[in-house]
């Protein structure tokens, strides 16, 4: 990778970015990220994506390092000068350097500022078009999942559950009820109708998640937003995983059980898979 990354006010080439060991990202996980996806070298929902930010931020008590306009500056420079016209944009702050690892906050902070950019690679037309497959797993995350924060240990390791059993995501259950995936949001479709999950401090405020919703909304698609158990997901006609970099995908398995009826992508899948791309497409030429 030769596109330059930005690090502390500095626009680097990746291999001589450098942080301290002593950094809090490093030693604690703290600190906060996004992961904002760039089509045609424009970004998208990016006003969204640093909304977040500055909920996550607020949420760690980390004052945010750059306003709302530099933010955007450094998105839509990266986005131009990346390597590849598609690409995520990583964006990451932590609360810095500690002189001696002391889990309590320091009174003088100098956080740390990484942007960095890296190819969109589309999920592949076989997983839209037959579907993947899914593991479940008890969430055992902590009570603050709606902060994006950079301390992911137990998503990778309910990640890894999907990737030990040959599947692509890990659709999370707490208490009976359906969270989100590892690193996406989780929609359900029963006769006709697209369930969603309550936003609330046990799973991310998705970006990708308000998408769908405001495309169901618009298209006429009746919707609940509702607490959703672990025996409707399990009995759901349609399942999908959605997030800023795969999009939306449909589950057709389950624990190795077939989703709804045959095991193939489902009708309101189709619908909405075609809705999302439009609406896509619609923004990013506004935004020529
Ligand atoms: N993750 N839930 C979790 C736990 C996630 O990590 C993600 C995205 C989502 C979907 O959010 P959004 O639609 O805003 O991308 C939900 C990103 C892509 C990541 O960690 O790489």
């Amino acid at each position: 990778m030769t596109s330059r990354v930005f690090l502390n006010g500095q626009w680097l080439v990746a291999a001589d970015a450098r942080v301290s060991v002593m950094d809090r990202g490093f030693l604690f996980g703290d600190g906060v990220y996004e992961v904002i996806p760039v089509y045609s070298r424009r970004a998208f929902r990016l006003e969204q994506h640093l909304a977040r930010l500055q909920q996550s931020l607020d949420g760690i008590q980390l004052a945010n390092p750059h306003r709302l306009a530099e933010w955007i500056a450094l998105v839509t420079q990266l986005a131009g000068e990346a390597e590849w016209e598609d690409v995520s944009i990583y964006i990451q702050v932590t609360r810095g350097p500690m002189a001696v690892r002391n889990h309590a906050f320091p009174k003088e902070i100098t956080p740390t500022v990484l942007l960095l950019a890296e190819p969109m690679i589309p999920s592949p037309a076989s997983q839209r078009e037959r579907g993947i497959s899914a593991v479940s797993a008890a969430d055992i995350r902590w009570l603050r999942c709606d902060l994006k924060a950079t301390s992911l240990l137990a998503n990778c390791l309910l990640r890894q559950l999907a990737v030990t059993a040959g599947c692509v995501e890990t659709v999370l259950f707490r208490d009976g009820f359906l969270t989100e995936g590892s690193a996406s949001s989780i929609f359900v479709v029963k006769d006709g109708v697209l369930l969603a999950p309550i936003k609330n401090h046990l799973m991310l405020p998705g970006i990708t998640y308000d998408v769908i919703l405001e495309l169901a909304a618009h298209h006429g698609l009746p919707c609940e937003v509702r607490d959703i158990t672990e025996a409707e997901t399990r009995a759901a006609d349609e399942l999908w995983m959605c997030s800023s970099t795969k999009e939306v995908l449909p589950i057709v398995a389950l624990d190795g059980r077939e989703v709804g009826v045959g095991g193939t992508p489902g009708p309101v899948f189709a619908r909405m898979y075609d809705w999302y791309q439009e609406f896509k497409a619609k923004v990013m030429r506004a935004a020529a």
